[in-house]
């Protein structure tokens, strides 16, 4: 069934490609964000970890043993020891050595073809703050819109730090599944956040309005059937983060 999107008086929900076009692609990969690109999504969510030699790469868990045919913490293997592992074949063995992605080639690779949604998931690195602002401090000095970024993390004494240090760019606080206390989080993170990401599961139009009334924005998350999609396309929601970024035009008509 087709259902037809919001009226003209607000514009659609962006699509946010959750760790790339994940659905079709290793996740977290170039091939997948490629994906994603071809599917017209408007954002590339990725994951950043650290190199022990202190390079951002992308990656969702803390170890690459899930994702990669190598082991061990990433915060233990040099950027030298991870670049020739093969991020793909455990998704299927047409992404044979896929590479792990540095979060500075990605950027410049996909500039201008989408925005970035990077999500910050392990804030105990050291020097992360000042990692994260003096890349993109470096990439807005190469000449990329600050808005084409939005920092996110579930850590929101990060986004604080961040914040100071990166004022121009947007940043985001995810919210972990099992709790949604809107007031309590707006509260307290309104001065450094412009986006409050929740599941998709914990939110309702009420929640939204309340963002909406302190001008923060929303990207809910963890919509990945039509059935969810049908349910939260009705939100005046910012975005929408999907593992397929075809979903959307599966479920939805847009006018
Ligand atoms: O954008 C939301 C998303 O990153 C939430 O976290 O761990 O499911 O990728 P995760």
């Amino acid at each position: 069934t087709v259902i037809t999107a919001p009226s003209m008086q607000r514009k659609a929900p962006i699509i946010i490609a959750h760790r790339g076009a994940s659905f079709y692609a290793p996740e977290n990969t170039m091939a997948a964000f490629d994906q994603a690109i071809k599917m017209k999504a408007d954002m590339l969510e990725m994951d950043i970890q650290v190199t022990k030699d202190g390079k951002l790469v992308i990656l969702h868990d803390f170890t690459v043993d899930r994702t990669t045919n190598g082991s061990g913490n990433i915060y233990e293997l040099t950027f030298k020891e991870i670049k020739n592992l093969d991020a793909g074949s455990w998704f299927h063995p047409d992404f044979k050595s896929e590479p792990i992605p540095t979060l500075e080639e990605t950027l410049d690779l996909y500039y201008n073809k989408a925005k970035f949604l990077i999500d910050v998931k392990h804030t105990s690195y050291p020097g992360i703050v000042h990692k994260c602002s003096s890349l993109l401090k470096k990439k807005i000095a190469q000449g990329m819109e600050p808005s084409t970024f939005v920092i996110q993390s579930f850590d929101s004494s990060f986004l604080k730090k961040l914040k100071k240090q990166l004022p121009v760019v947007e940043t985001g606080l995810l919210i972990p599944s099992h709790s949604m206390n809107s007031y309590q989080w707006i509260k307290k993170n309104i001065p450094y956040v412009n986006y409050i990401n929740p599941p998709v599961t914990v939110i309702n139009q009420e929640i939204i309005d309340q963002f909406q009334r302190h001008s923060l924005k929303t990207f809910p998350w963890g919509i990945n059937d039509p059935i969810t999609l049908r349910h939260v396309f009705g939100y005046t929601i910012d975005g929408i983060v999907v593992n397929d970024p075809l979903l959307i035009q599966k479920t939805v008509e847009h006018k």
